[in-house]
């Protein structure tokens, strides 16, 4: 990690030459160039630490630990969020600056508290552990003890997260959106390149993006294995979709019509892509991994009874981003099921932006995707 940012930063500073050439006589001008772009990253980041209007404490909730952002003055009841970070499952933390700096922002322009829940990781933690901590979480996030401490608005609550986090609040939106004993509901699920079903590696996003960084399709087979507690390795056989083949017992028509993306996704996406549908392939892997077709695991193959008893959404997706079909399905679930959806797709958009919106990297589509992000809670919590 300190290695990569000091990279980006040799990067910024190489980019930086270019464009602002010094005095030709100053001494060692790489070294001034590369100061100066150190400079410039830890004059922003300590600029966007230093809001004051936002207290940040380190709690639990429902158990599980969590990094909350309240502002600090503005309206006496609040809007909130709770927060599940990305990272496979398996890394990252609501305390990395990227997360804890995102949070910041969204406390801060939305007026709201936000909570960023610290789930157990792989490969400690497997499957339904992530997901249960994520439940429990939401739960306690909903309950009129925490509503009364942290003076949450009943009726503006929303459950989010990016990439294996939105896997967990899309699990979580289904499974609460169910549970008829519940006192306060999420008004809103505002899902961010989400991660939603693991049976077919062959959708028309995994075939483009195989090789774009940083989410690589290998390393997604590899994040699903880890998070399902399987051995790592069936990720051959994974990526050869043979745990999806037309010879699994396991696997009737009805569920594989929820992820055929074929028949859901419009020929712009599709492009020239073509579905691999194996005849014959691993008998008895969808047995030994049950997860794979557990809806609590993958939200895409929940039945459309369930998917419109879910909040209205937000599902942000990325062009470049083996991810992005499984969250162009989902907006088309959710709209067949009658739920309201905002389906805000980045054309130049990469796998993970949106927290590349700070320095060092300072991505411009990640900033552009965070401010949108932002706008509709804005507009919709
Ligand atoms: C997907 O949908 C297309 C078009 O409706 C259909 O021809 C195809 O058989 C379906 N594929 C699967 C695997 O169900
Ligand atoms: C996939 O299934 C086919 C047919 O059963 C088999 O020949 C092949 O070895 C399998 N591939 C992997 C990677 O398991």
């Amino acid at each position: 990690m300190k290695l990569r940012w000091i990279g980006a930063v040799l990067l910024s500073a190489a980019a930086y030459y270019v464009y602002l050439p010094l005095p030709s006589t100053v001494s060692e001008p790489w070294k001034l160039m590369l100061l100066d772009a150190m400079v410039v990253s830890w004059v922003e980041v300590i600029e966007a630490h230093s809001c004051s209007s936002v207290r940040v404490t380190d709690s639990l909730l429902g158990g599980v630990p969590a990094r909350v952002f309240q502002p600090i003055g503005g309206k006496k009841l609040k809007r909130g969020v709770v927060y599940f970070h990305g990272g496979g499952w398996a890394l990252a933390s609501g305390r990395m600056r990227s997360y804890d700096l995102l949070c910041r922002k969204m406390a801060e322009d939305l007026d709201a508290v936000i909570m960023s829940v610290d789930y157990r990781l792989a490969p400690e933690a497997v499957f339904p552990e992530q997901y249960y901590d994520a439940l429990a979480a939401s739960r306690a996030f909903l309950s009129a003890e925490v509503r009364q401490r942290y003076g949450l608005d009943p009726e503006r609550l929303c459950v989010s997260g990016d990439s294996a986090g939105g896997n967990l609040a899309a699990a979580v939106a289904q499974e609460l959106g169910q549970d008829g004993s519940l006192e306060v509901r999420f008004k809103a699920q505002a899902l961010v390149y989400p991660v939603l079903q693991a049976l077919d590696f062959y959708t028309s996003s995994y075939q483009q993006n195989h090789n774009v960084p940083i989410l690589y399709r290998p390393v997604m087979a590899q994040f699903w294995l880890q998070y399902l507690g399987a051995d790592p390795g069936l990720a051959p056989l994974l990526l050869a979709n043979n745990h999806s083949s037309l010879d699994q017992a396991h696997l009737p028509s009805q569920v594989r019509s929820k992820l055929n993306w074929t028949s859901m996704l419009p020929a712009e996406r599709r492009k020239d892509f073509r579905p691999v549908v194996r005849a014959e392939g691993t008998p008895g892997v969808l047995a030994a991994v049950p997860g794979l077709t557990d809806v609590r695991a993958a939200p895409l193959l929940a039945d459309a009874a369930v998917l419109a008893g879910t909040p209205r959404a937000y599902v942000m997706t990325c062009e470049f981003d083996v991810l992005r079909d499984d969250g162009l399905m989902y907006v088309r679930r959710l709209r067949d099921a009658g739920v309201q959806v905002t389906s805000d797709h980045h054309e130049d958009g990469f796998h993970g932006c949106m927290v590349f919106a700070y320095p060092p990297i300072r991505s411009d589509v990640g900033r552009r995707s965070m401010d949108r992000y932002i706008r509709w809670l804005d507009q919709n919590l």
